[in-house]
């Protein structure tokens, strides 16, 4: 039985990634994207992944958008690294499809309803990979939704590193309320939450030999697609090889045994000048005891991915995009 997922994305070249994988697998079932501002502003991230969604010969899996800025930062994009389009400037073809006309918060809460009263293996595994404005807005909004949830897994954060400031990624950078509001409710609703965050989402990475091979002439438009992504970071960056970013996430979800995790206390910094947006991950033995402690345990305690086996997600990535596994 495939596994019925949605995608929450900002559409971006590793959003990108990741929407292909979820699309050509046939171990998912891919029932519905929402879309959220952050690398782009949010019409192109709906514009973008309407794009590979055509690329993938899925126009039956919905698109809809939802927030367009952050709960109380300012938005801010992330073209620098994801080009002016959001998606690489590939010049390809724009779909023709119109996105849901619901709002992404109302498309998730319809599907996770619906979800809630069918059999417990037809949950949703909710795949955020963006900031995470519409996922806290669904469960605050509408609480009932969580019995859909089979689990989320989002690629955000991490144990040790950041990316858009020393402290924090850019996901819960972008929205820091968002992320701990999401943190708060699933531990107050009972969903079980995965982090995919910076500590593994660099590793698993495709050559740029490679990407020149899916993008070979005459090659199924999934696959060039994907080509051109993974060519685009390497131009981009001026590196070898890049990684496949989020799609890291879903390959979390398809085989959950390629990562090590640990189930920890997560907090989000608010406050901080220097690491606003941090996820503090507390990794003492709690068994022991920490009374002094005056902050006391987090209220979160979610499974976080600590290591990745990088060839395992690429290979992965590699099968499903380049037409083997459909
Ligand atoms: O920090 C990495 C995350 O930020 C990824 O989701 C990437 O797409 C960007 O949104
Ligand atoms: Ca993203």
């Amino acid at each position: 039985m495939a596994i019925p997922v949605v995608l929450d994305v900002d559409t971006g070249v590793d959003d990108a990634c990741a929407l292909l994988l979820a699309a050509l697998h046939p171990a998912l079932d891919l029932r519905a994207v929402t879309c959220v501002g952050g690398n782009a502003a949010v019409d192109a991230v709906v514009a973008n992944t309407l794009t590979v969604l055509d690329a993938a010969d899925r126009p039956d899996v919905p698109v809809a958008r939802g927030a367009d800025r952050p709960l109380l930062e300012e938005p801010v994009d992330a073209r620098h690294v994801h080009g002016q389009d959001g998606m690489g400037d590939l010049d390809w073809p724009k779909s023709e499809r119109q996105p849901d006309p619901r709002h992404a918060v109302e498309l998730l809460r319809d599907m996770l309803l619906e979800a809630a009263e069918g059999d417990v293996d037809r949950r949703i595994t909710l795949i955020p990979l963006a900031p995470l404005t519409n996922i806290s807005l669904l469960l605050r909004t509408y609480p009932s939704a969580a019995k859909g949830i089979r689990e989320i897994v989002f690629m955000g954060g991490g144990a040790e590193v950041g990316n858009a400031t020393a402290s924090a990624e850019f996901n819960v950078f972008h929205d820091p309320e968002a992320a701990a509001v999401v943190l708060d409710a699933s531990a107050e609703l009972d969903i079980q939450v995965t982090m995919y965050g910076l500590d593994v989402f660099y590793a698993p990475r495709v050559g740029q030999e490679t990407a020149r091979m899916l993008s070979a002439p005459g090659g199924r438009d999934a696959a060039d697609l994907a080509g051109r992504l993974i060519a685009f970071q390497c131009e981009r960056f001026g590196t070898v090889d890049a990684t496949i970013g989020d799609a890291g996430a879903v390959c979390a979800v398809l085989e959950p045994a390629g990562v090590r995790r640990e189930r920890l206390p997560v907090r989000v910094e608010l406050a901080g000048t220097w690491s606003r947006g941090r996820t503090i991950v507390d990794r003492r033995d709690w068994s022991a005891g920490l009374h002094h402690d005056p902050h006391g345990q987090a209220r979160s305690t979610i499974d976080v991915c600590l290591e990745v086996d990088a060839q395992r997600y690429a290979t992965l990535w590699l099968d499903t995009v380049g037409g083997g596994m459909r």
